[in-house]
């Protein structure tokens, strides 16, 4: 950041916060589109489709949503994404998330889907990608919300299924613009889908994957080495090999950090004890990003507010370069990029 802005920055008052953190425009770049299923929805949707759910009510959903780690939470989010049968299911559930978003001011979100999830089920996967598309469309059209959507495949299953999954795809690959790996990270490591990111690759796919959230330092090494990653998603346990903070800051890879969720799957005690402002403080491409809002407390300003109140030492310099980074660390377009920094910056002018 140039000096003068950074002591411009540093004038304003951690009191104009609250406002800035509201209204300055951010990217969403880790958000499960299942994850934003809330309780309510999800009863809603059991109900249109004569699914029956294992809670007898939508408070005691609520309260099963007390997770220990990665894998106690994936156990209710893939129990809850199973109400989701028909191509209007996908599309309110986006909408839902998408006016969340733009309440948060979001203006570009990108958005992992996990279509195993559902074509394990029998739902064909033109139900979940044209539910997702149409969503995508009437966001922009009616909430003015830019986003664009992120095949993930699971990593807990093989690569032939991910192979599989991708010829499904296909026929829709100009419905999505990338892939990324998401589920139970222990235990998978990145090359166990590296052919299939290569051949991702060749399609002109952009290519993000999880690693750090739970997995060791080494899974964001391979992520980038043998995945050829753009952005790691998580890449919080990256302090464990400091060699690699150095690499991560001299190559400004973007990491889409995920603070409630961090605390929610006890990736850290609590909020005062989260590393999103040392690795700031080092130079690195972090973002904040809201996970599976439903499921963790929060959608996208929820967790500035959480990162800003836990950490005293984050002030009005620190959202600027957040919500930059989240700007920058995106697949939009130069054009678009462009207006939303001036957007910010023109937030930030008005504190000032
Ligand atoms: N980690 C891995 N897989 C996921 C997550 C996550 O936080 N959310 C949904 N699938
Ligand atoms: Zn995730």
């Amino acid at each position: 950041m140039p000096l003068e802005l950074a002591s411009r920055l540093d004038k304003i008052g951690r009191d104009a916060l609250p406002l800035l953190l509201r209204d300055m425009p951010k990217c969403e770049l880790h958000i499960h589109i299942e994850g934003s299923l809330e309780p309510e929805l999800i009863f809603a949707l059991a109900q249109r489709n004569g699914v029956t759910l294992a809670y007898p009510s939508v408070e005691a959903l609520r309260e099963a949503y007390a997770f220990t780690d990665l894998q106690s939470f994936l156990d209710i989010y893939y129990a809850g994404a199973s109400v989701l049968l028909k191509e209007e299911d996908f599309f309110d559930m986006a909408m839902a998330y998408f006016r969340r978003a733009a309440a948060d001011n979001v203006v570009h979100a990108e958005l992992f889907f996990d279509p195993q999830t559902h074509t394990d089920r029998g739902v064909p996967f033109k139900t979940v990608i044209d539910g997702l598309t149409r969503a995508s469309q009437t966001a922009q059209q009616e909430l003015g919300v830019s986003s664009a959507l992120i095949l993930c495949f699971l990593r807990h299953l093989s690569e032939e299924a991910a192979f599989a999954t991708l010829e499904e795809a296909l026929p829709y690959r100009d419905q999505f613009i990338g892939i990324g790996l998401d589920s139970s990270e222990r235990g998978h490591p990145p090359e166990k889908f590296a052919r299939v990111y290569a051949r991702c690759h060749e399609l002109g796919l952009h290519l993000v994957a999880h690693a750090g959230e739970e997995g060791p330092a080494e899974y964001i090494e391979t992520a980038l080495d043998l995945l050829k990653v753009e952005r790691i998603d998580h890449g919080v346990r990256c302090v464990e090999k400091p060699a690699l903070v150095e690499r991560l800051a001299a190559e400004q890879v973007p990491l889409t950090v995920c603070p409630l969720s961090n605390i929610k799957l006890c990736v850290f005690d609590s909020m005062d004890q989260h590393n999103i402002a040392s690795l700031l403080e080092a130079g690195l491409k972090v973002t904040v990003n809201s996970d599976d809002p439903a499921y963790f407390g929060g959608y996208m300003n929820a967790n500035f507010d959480a990162v800003f109140n836990g950490l005293p030492q984050l002030g009005p310099r620190h959202a600027y370069q957040l919500a930059l980074n989240s700007i920058e660390a995106s697949f939009a377009s130069d054009a678009a990029k462009s207006e939303w920094v001036e957007k910010l910056d023109r937030v930030f002018a008005d504190a000032s």
